[in-house]
């Protein structure tokens, strides 16, 4: 086989930020996907109804004539949300809400440190058929144990509120993927490309490599290991969200590195490079738009993409160094067997 179409992806959970990175990074993910879940922390951060709107209009400005990608909006669940806003949000086409607890990732300050404080905001999230979608790191916790230790608020609020479609977002270890395993089927988990691929070895095992560095960082074999079986499980639970999330070369590389690691540009290719090599091929299409559409209600689409079968060396870079804004993505110099035709 030299050849494979496949329906466009969902992609539910990737950072388009603004301006001129917004205009760098999005072909990339119009190129290759049906919906994207467009995350909310810009600055300053999508917060009400007013701010959704206007971000989505900046994405929508930049779309070429025809393109039917369509960004699934979401806005920030902070300690000010009111229930009052929820209603306002759905009305304007919200389709999820992210909660990030205070502090633990870019641009999460004036995070949620008191979860239960939140029983209401969740409550009306539920009556307005909005998912929330959970940055699940407890903050204050020693950074390789706040997925385990947050599982418990994400356990909590899966059993109070029965009706309410949660998201563990980017899970990075074993122990997520048995707790989401284990809830009911309001509770579902996204997997990004880069933790499939890496472990903290690749992070900080030899020479610091601030690319791979994300939040959550990178774990132990075996939790990738349980990612990459969860990924290939057919189990509809489990669905790409990629958390492409691009900093400018400048920011990586510097003293005190931004988290982030750039996937957009190798979504696809890197993927079914992956299912090749475990022989799942045929459940690739469903991890990469099935389950999430089904999830999250979305319109069946019936748009694809040709991946072929040619190799192709992902670039170092991209952008230029004079606009500020080149970025370097994952996989950069490596050659990858697949490319989008
Ligand atoms: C994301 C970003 O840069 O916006 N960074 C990351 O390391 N994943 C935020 C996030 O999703 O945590
Ligand atoms: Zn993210």
């Amino acid at each position: 086989m030299d050849r494979l179409e496949i329906k466009r992806a969902n992609d539910m959970h990737v950072h388009l930020r603004q301006d001129d990175m917004l205009a760098q990074v999005l072909p990339h993910t119009i190129a290759q996907c049906a919906h994207a879940l467009v995350m909310p922390n810009i600055t300053p951060a999508v917060l009400t109804a007013d701010d959704l709107v206007a971000y989505r209009q900046s994405i929508l400005a930049l779309l070429p004539d025809g393109s039917t990608f369509k960004p699934l909006m979401t806005f920030k669940v902070a300690p000010t949300t009111s229930p009052a806003e929820i209603s306002k949000l759905k009305a304007q086409g919200a389709v999820a809400g992210k909660l990030y607890p205070e502090g633990v990732t870019t641009n999460s300050e004036g995070g949620v440190t008191d979860f239960k404080a939140l029983y209401p905001v969740y409550e009306a999230m539920q009556e307005a058929g909005l998912v929330l979608c959970l940055h699940g790191e407890m903050p204050g916790v020693f950074s390789l144990d706040r997925e385990s230790k947050f599982l418990a608020v994400l356990r909590d609020i899966a059993s109070r509120f029965a009706d309410l479609r949660i998201v563990l977002e980017h899970a990075t270890t074993a122990e997520a993927i048995d707790c989401v395993s284990e809830l009911p089927a309001n509770v579902a988990c996204t997997l990004t490309v880069h933790h499939l691929y890496l472990t903290l070895d690749d992070v900080i095992g030899d020479r610091l490599n601030p690319h791979a560095f994300c939040k959550p960082v990178a774990k132990r074999p075996e939790d990738r290991d349980a990612l990459v079986a969860a990924a290939l499980s057919g189990n509809g639970k489990f669905f790409l969200g990629s958390d492409s999330a691009p900093h400018t070369v400048a920011n990586k590389e510097c003293a005190c590195g931004a988290a982030g690691v750039y996937t957009a540009p190798v979504l696809m290719p890197a993927l079914l490079e992956l299912f090749e090599k475990h022989c799942k091929l045929e459940l690739l299409e469903a991890f990469t738009s099935g389950f999430a559409a089904k999830f999250y209600g979305l319109p069946e689409h019936k748009e694809t993409i040709v991946l072929v079968q040619k190799s192709w060396t992902v670039p170092e870079q991209y952008g230029d160094d004079k606009s500020g804004f080149s970025v370097k993505p994952f996989l950069a110099g490596k050659t990858l067997r697949w490319q989008v035709g």
